[in-house]
């Protein structure tokens, strides 16, 4: 251990001295193997506030001392060294395996008092998972080295430690090392001790490892190895175990042909245990049945010596064919990608926390986790287990930035193989694992095969996904990829491969639809496309968060633990912000493209969550002649636990209910129905909504909670243009702009949106701020009045051409009618929108409209948001996207008023159902890099589009297609505003 000796100079120690931290062959030293065995009964917590000090680099002295919180991320505590966001940027120039020789290395130390009931037993010390080198000393002497920032590190204590003793345990964390180099995940970088640490006791004979293989006939296979910690194992032990009480049968068979191979050890014993369930209860992500396995190690008298609990479900995996197979079943993997993340406390998640992002993903329909781009918590897969997700679990290796040079490079092998084994040491026990990732964005080399061969041997029975290799050849048997999972491929291509006749493997996007910002655009039609298209399965998109870190707008610093509180719907309470790279002062950073999840970063879900739950809904609804057809869309269970009600939204006539019966059918069965509503003759446009929410309360969500809003139209709108009538003028002033009491600015053209993320980085926006759509100038040609009316024409030039933009303003009962048409030059392909915009005096903040909602929907993202008469303040219309831009729209509008708590305000009725946003913010306002500093405006800024551009996904990926683009040409539109 550093530190001055007696005489005042330096002692040299040895875990510094080799340099652990620059040396790839080096993945550990004096570490245990990784084990499924659950040691978190009767271990001694070392949780808490420690010594702490932060060193500017590995080999300097010690200095002064402060505290930290462990579990935590120094970077997120009182230190200097602030969290650092690249995406896959190293944040240092050298060459690996070289780290900077400014390298922050914190130094945690405490003093533990061994109980002393633990004399004679096996003490070990386990270190949750420490970022990105971990060295271990107590007492002063070298006890261990252990990488791979998000797998624990256990080292055996006993000859180190004396029970009834007071211990002194130092753990020094290195940030940046040769491994900082395959773990170039995109993600904030930090430092510290992210999970538990413990210190547990065995007894000197002790179970080394616990397999359980299930099969879906109901037989279980435990798998047992034993040590003892003298090494040579005694005479006489055995081992027992149950399932749910149930006793299990030694296999007499392993042993013998054991014994006749001459492979039993004096040092190594095995095991094996087994039993058949009768009607066994299968385990799927919706039908998470759970067993609970015991297995006991006894002494030679029969006492037991060490137990283990674990629990298994009986389930079984399989690729045949292009089909991933689950129980026999092709299931969709409607997956979403989640790292450990918390806005205060950066990658130490609780087990609450957890439970909390699976029971939203749970709520909107999802089934499947890629555990991107790490073994996650090791309680996220305990929770996957019992509330029914399908996991593909991925190793920590991610070489982004020099991944081509490390697939091959052979001092990188031991890490690789490292890195995938004890990730599957770990979790082969849980059934919600369905697939193994080789890891992340690292080219593909003889290392990663290395790690795949050690992988399939410690587990035949799961398939092996790496999209590094898969991207080699999608049906390439060569490639070590058991499936096809690529990112970011265009549906149609995905669709072409599973038409071409060359398919060999299922095809299950990796990473597919990039949330950041407003987006997922086109989700509904790449799930048409993958429920019509045999050979396509799902895939997991990008991500489950925005990883916006909560920070203090005063002094710049992260919250921290203290912010606890800080924050609601989204939104970080005044005085603070969601940070993102750049925030923290970094440099080189990749800005907001951290903000790229479905949820905001307190989880609360982004629109996108309402259009994916209704892709997924478990329950269809389709007109059926003069009926209806409802279908059951689970793969493995009737409609049992869902309760329904129908809606009858009438365009003029309110919303009807009536109890709903959900038909008793199989698995992907349906039924016919009669409609429950006799529909009115007046009422207008019909909409007959199925409104699905559970019906007990489930781990997941409390009885009642809605699960999908599958409608259909009963009635089409009825076209009845209102007849001119006499009256005064329309009014306009000289420019031609509509006076009216309740506008406080006149409806103008607007061809602009504020950017999207996805406008930014698709090169779009650039294109618009070059043809200045974001700041138009209005030059009025012509005011003609005739009778009444007014007919207004106005030119706005931009270097792409003239757009003309006429309106024809008419009196009709008790308003306006506006005509509008715009004429766009062949120029000015693709802009944003084609509308107008105006906006209110003050005072109206109300809006009602019949459309599609409640939440907030554009063109390719309006699957999953139902038409009907809904309500919402203005203030909470627009959606706090981390990075200012366009938000709040709603699609398929037909009518809205907007009205002040007297009930007054304007009323404002459509030609047809149109894209329309009332937000506090005009397009131009939303130039702010972050929400907290919009300022709002006092009226309400109107937009009404005859076209709106969709939001695609080209932020990462696909931008949207041809069919949600803006066109050149004519548009018109038309509108009546009233006053109420
Ligand atoms: C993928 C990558 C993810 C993330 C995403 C973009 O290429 O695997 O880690 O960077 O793109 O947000
Ligand atoms: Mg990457």
């Amino acid at each position: 251990m550093p530190g001055p000796t007696a005489g005042g100079a330096y002692a040299p120690d040895p875990l510094i001295a080799l340099r652990p931290w620059e040396a790839p062959e080096v993945t550990s030293w004096g570490r245990l193997p990784m084990n499924a065995v659950d040691r978190r009964a009767g271990a001694l917590s070392l949780d808490g506030d420690w010594r702490f000090q932060l060193l500017p680099a590995p080999d300097a002295p010690d200095g002064v001392w402060a505290r930290a919180e462990v579990p935590g991320a120094w970077t997120l505590q009182d230190t200097d060294d602030l969290p650092q966001y690249t995406n896959f940027r190293m944040p240092w120039g050298d060459v690996p395996p070289a780290s900077p020789a400014a390298n922050p290395t914190g130094v945690y130390e405490r003093e533990v008092d061994v109980p002393a009931e633990w004399a004679g037993r096996r003490i070990v010390l386990h270190v949750g998972a420490a970022e990105s080198v971990l060295l271990v000393h107590v007492d002063g002497r070298p006890v261990g080295i252990s990488k791979d920032s998000h797998l624990a590190a256990e080292f055996d204590l006993s000859e180190v430690v004396r029970p009834g003793r007071r211990a002194t345990v130092r753990l020094t964390v290195v940030k940046w090392s040769d491994a900082s180099h395959i773990e170039d995940q995109d993600q904030w970088w930090h430092g510290g001790i992210t999970r538990s640490v413990l210190l547990y006791a065995t007894d000197p004979l002790y179970l080394a490892d616990v397999t359980a293989r299930t099969r879906i006939d109901g037989e279980l296979r435990v798998d047992c190895q034993v040590r003892h910690a003298a090494g040579t194992l005694p005479e006489g032990w055995s081992v027992s175990g149950e399932l749910d009480g149930r006793p299990l049968t030694p296999d007499t068979a392993f042993d013998r042909a054991n014994m006749e191979d001459g492979r039993v050890s004096g040092f190594l014993g095995e095991a094996r245990l087994g039993t058949l369930v009768p009607g066994v209860r299968r385990w799927s992500a919706e039908t998470p049945e759970l067993y609970g396995l015991t297995v006991r190690l006894h002494r030679a008298d029969g006492s037991v010596a060490d137990s283990t609990h674990h629990r298994v479900g009986f389930r079984e995996v399989e690729v045949r064919g292009r089909d991933l197979l689950v129980n026999g079943e092709r299931v969709y993997f409607r997956g979403v990608n989640r790292h450990d993340f918390h806005p205060l406390t950066g990658r130490t998640v609780t087990y609450a926390e957890m439970h909390a992002d699976l029971a939203v993903l749970k709520r909107f329909g999802f089934n499947a986790i890629r555990t991107a781009h790490y073994p996650n918590d090791p309680s996220l897969l305990d929770l996957a287990d019992e509330l029914g997700f399908y996991v593909v679990d991925e190793a920590n290796i991610e070489a982004h930035d020099h991944a081509h040079e490390l697939a091959d490079d052979p001092r990188w092998t031991a890490a690789y193989v490292d890195r995938v084994t004890r990730m599957v040491l770990r979790d082969r026990n849980h059934p919600s694992v369905v697939v193994w990732s080789l890891g992340n964005e690292s080219d593909y080399g003889a290392n990663h095969d290395a790690a795949a061969g050690r992988l399939r041997r410690h587990d035949p029975t799961r398939p092996v996904q790496y999209e590094g290799a898969a991207k080699q050849g999608w049906a390439d048997p060569t490639v070590v990829s058991d499936i096809a999972c690529p990112m970011y491929a265009p549906v149609e291509e995905c669709v072409a491969h599973a038409l071409s006749g060359e398919q060999t493997k299922p095809l299950i996007q990796c990473e597919y639809s990039h949330a950041m910002g407003n987006s997922n655009g086109t989700l509904a039609d790449h799930w048409a496309a993958i429920e019509s298209t045999p050979g396509l399965q799902g895939g997991f998109i990008w991500e489950f968060w925005d990883h916006g870190i909560l920070q203090r707008v005063n002094d710049g610093r992260p919250a921290g633990r203290g912010g606890a509180g800080q924050y609601a719907d989204g939104v970080a309470a005044p005085g603070h912000r969601w940070a993102y790279g750049g925030d923290f002062g970094e440099t080189i950073h990749d800005g907001a493209f951290i903000a790229d999840g479905i949820v905001f970063p307190d989880r609360t879900p982004k629109p996108v969550m309402y259009e994916h739950r209704e892709i997924a809904a478990p329950v269809r609804l389709e007109r059926a002649g003069d009926g209806l057809r409802i279908t059951n869309r689970r793969h493995f269970r009737g409609l049992d636990r869902l309760a329904a009600e129908w809606r009858l939204a009438l365009a003029d006539g309110g919303t009807l209910t009536a109890p709903a019966e959900l038909p008793d059918v199989p698995p992907g069965g349906s039924a016919t129905l009669p409609v429950p509503f006799d529909l009115p003759d007046d009422g207008g446009e019909a909409w007959l909504t199925l409104r699905v929410t559970t019906a007990v309360d489930e781990p997941w969500a409390p009885r009642g909670t809605e699960v999908c809003v599958p409608q259909v139209r009963l009635r089409p709108a009825a076209a009845a243009p209102d007849a001119a009538v006499d009256g005064p003028p329309v009014e306009v002033d000289d420019a031609g702009l509509l006076v009216h009491p309740l506008l406080a600015a006149a409806p103008v053209l607007s061809l602009w949106r504020a950017p999207t993320d996805n406008d930014e980085l698709g090169g779009m926006a650039a294109r618009w701020r070059a043809w200045g759509l974001d700041r138009l100038t209005r030059e009025v040609v012509s005011v003609r009045r005739a009778g009444q009316g007014v007919t207004v024409l106005a030119e706005y030039g931009t270097p792409a051409g003239v757009v003309r933009h006429e309106q024809v303003f008419t009196r009709v009962p008790g308003g306006v009618r506006v005509e509008e048409s715009a004429e766009l030059p062949d120029g000015l392909e693709d802009v944003a929108r084609v509308g107008s915009v105006f906006e209110t005096v003050a005072g109206l903040d109300v809006l009602e409209w019949f459309g599609q909602g409640p939440w907030e929907s554009y063109p390719d993202r309006s699957a999953g948001a139902p038409v009907g008469h809904h309500r919402a303040r203005v203030d909470d219309l627009f959606t706090p996207y981390l990075r200012p831009q366009e938000s709040g729209g709603r699609h398929g509008v037909r009518n809205f008023t907007l009205s002040g708590p007297d009930a007054t305000g304007l009323a404002v009725a459509l030609d047809a159902p149109r894209q329309v946003s009332v937000t506090r913010f005009a397009a131009g306002d939303l130039a702010a890099a972050h929400h907290d500093e919009l300022v709002p405006r006092i009226g309400c800024v109107v937009h009404i589009d005859a076209a709106h551009r969709g939001l695609g996904t080209a932020s990462c990926g696909p931008d949207t297609s041809a069919a949600y683009l803006v066109r050149t040409g004519t548009h018109r539109w038309s509108w009546t505003l009233r006053l109420l």
